[in-house]
């Protein structure tokens, strides 16, 4: 664990599951997933394609809901079965906010920033 880990998870998933579909075209693209995230970690997410790396970083990132689990962010439980905020997108400005932030400045265009 690098020295700048540590303290409360920043992300903390418990056997969160999610299935698209019902019946025979179900299909459970996350089963148990179970993870901790600390400030400073840096985490690669890695499996062949279909495994649900797309569908766990969707749900981290508040855009779908799971179906089942639990999950806290930045110390606030923010999942339990179901959403426990109304305004998700005050929550994914609030946890997760815009990945351009850090390379955005008040001097950049929206041209120049989409063009980074
Ligand atoms: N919107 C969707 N509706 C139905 N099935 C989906 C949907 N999104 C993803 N899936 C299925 O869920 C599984 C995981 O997909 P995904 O999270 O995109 O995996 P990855 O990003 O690792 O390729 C796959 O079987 C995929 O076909
Ligand atoms: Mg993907």
């Amino acid at each position: 664990m690098p020295a700048t880990v540590g303290g409360k998870a920043l992300i903390d998933l418990r056997n969160i599951s999610k299935h698209y579909g019902e019946g025979q075209t179900r299909v459970d693209a996350l089963a148990d997933v179970t993870a901790s995230i600390y400030p400073g970690e840096v985490v690669g997410l890695l499996g062949p394609s279909g495994s649900g790396k797309t569908t766990l970083l969707n749900v981290i990132g508040c855009v779908i809901e799971p179906s089942g689990g639990w999950m806290m962010l930045d110390g606030e439980i923010v999942y339990d079965a179901r959403w426990l905020r109304a305004d998700l997108r005050r929550l994914r400005l609030e946890k997760i906010g815009c990945f351009r932030r850090p390379i955005s400045s008040p001097s950049s265009t929206a041209r120049r920033t989409s063009r980074r």
